[in-house]
């Protein structure tokens, strides 16, 4: 990984960066409320441990519950953790595929830690895994999260997690930090319902991913008259099939937002079908002159937006106009799934 870039990218800010910003009369961004939505978990037949904070459970953490689960293991099991605010780091290593992890609600059960030192090995929630399922439960850096109104730590990665795994899916979960709150690492992932916070790329990496009805939150209000950034995407080759594909999203929050920047030379990130409030500037995208990128190489791209950050007339000159056929393509979930692995994990939430 190139840290430097990141590293860069905090530097910069911090520079701007106002260390007494007036707050107050914050918008509680709306999130996504839809009812019902809740797929039959398939007939598999399934294992649930439980985690609960107050004893009524098999285990009071959920890292001793996930430590509990074989290696290698090839059978779909669950952990259920009972509402609570869950103090500990949690990580699903690379060899114990097949976990379900499910909380008791979005606004139940909380994952809280707040490392910063480290990028590759200080997020709140780490998945290595393949085949992971996360329902029902929020993430959260605390380094800098929420914001203090009366300062707060200098501004630098706090990852809120980590998703390095292949064919991982998240429902109904939150995600909130300030800077990198979601490193979208590697491999195919499907967000949907989520909640995703921040204000510094706060969806970077360069995970195949599609994002579908969440609500990206921005706050960025205190970095202003400096703007925040939503994506930070790092695909490296023009071959190179990862992207962030943003399908039927609510963007909201404070401040202003680009809609991204590169991290790497082939950025490809599409908003389509979704609102964009005022927040968004007018120009959306930042090129990548500290980067070397070539502008052409970026695939920064919007498609039947609306609200009023939509406006595409003063975008800047280079972003991508796509073909029909290919937004097709990126939005369809074809794109993160040909052989219909979200169809046939257990506990989708397709429907
Ligand atoms: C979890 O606790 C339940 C209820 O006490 C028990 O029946 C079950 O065997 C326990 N499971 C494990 C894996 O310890
Ligand atoms: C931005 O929104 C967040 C979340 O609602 C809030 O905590 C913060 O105070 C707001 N900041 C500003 C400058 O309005």
């Amino acid at each position: 990984m190139n840290m430097s870039i990141l590293a860069r990218f905090a530097l910069v800010l911090v520079l701007f960066i106002c260390l007494r910003s007036s707050e107050g009369g914050g918008q509680t961004p709306p999130s996504w409320v839809s009812g019902g939505a809740a797929a039959a978990a398939a007939a598999t037949k399934y294992q649930t441990i439980t985690v609960d904070q107050s004893g009524g459970g098999n285990y009071t953490t959920i890292q001793s519950a996930i430590d509990a689960i074989p290696y290698d293991n090839m059978q779909w099991i669950c952990v259920y953790v009972k509402t609570g605010i869950y103090n500990e780091q949690v990580k699903i290593p690379y060899d114990k595929p097949m976990i379900y992890l499910k909380g008791g609600g979005k606004r139940k059960t909380y994952v809280v830690w707040n490392g910063h030192n480290s990028i590759e090995a200080d997020a709140t929630f780490i998945s290595e895994a393949d085949n992971v399922v996360v329902k029902s439960i929020t993430f959260i850096n605390s380094y800098n999260y929420p914001l203090a109104s009366n300062g707060h730590n200098p501004i630098m990665p706090a990852v809120a997690a980590k998703i390095s795994g292949d064919k991982s899916a998240f429902y109904r979960c939150g995600f909130m930090g300030v800077q990198d709150t979601l490193w979208d690492d590697a491999g195919r992932h499907y967000f949907k319902l989520c909640s995703i916070r921040g204000a510094v790329d706060f969806i970077m990496g360069s995970g195949q991913s599609i994002y579908e009805r969440s609500t990206i939150s921005v706050i960025a209000g205190f970095l202003s008259p400096q703007p925040g950034f939503i994506t930070a995407q790092s695909r490296d080759a023009a071959s190179d099939l990862n992207g962030f594909v943003f399908k039927d999203c609510n963007v909201v929050g404070n401040g202003t937002t680009y809609l991204g920047r590169p991290w790497r030379g082939h950025a490809r990130v599409l908003f389509h079908n979704s609102r964009l409030s005022n927040i968004v500037v007018p120009q959306g995208w930042l090129d990548g002159d500290f980067i070397g990128t070539t502008m052409k190489d970026l695939v920064f791209a919007e498609d039947e937006c609306r609200g009023d950050g939509s406006d595409t007339s003063r975008r800047v000159w280079w972003k991508s106009k796509l073909s029909k056929e290919e937004i097709r393509r990126l939005t369809s979930m074809s794109y993160i799934d040909e052989e219909g692995w979200i169809k046939n994990q257990a506990f989708n939430m397709l429907s």
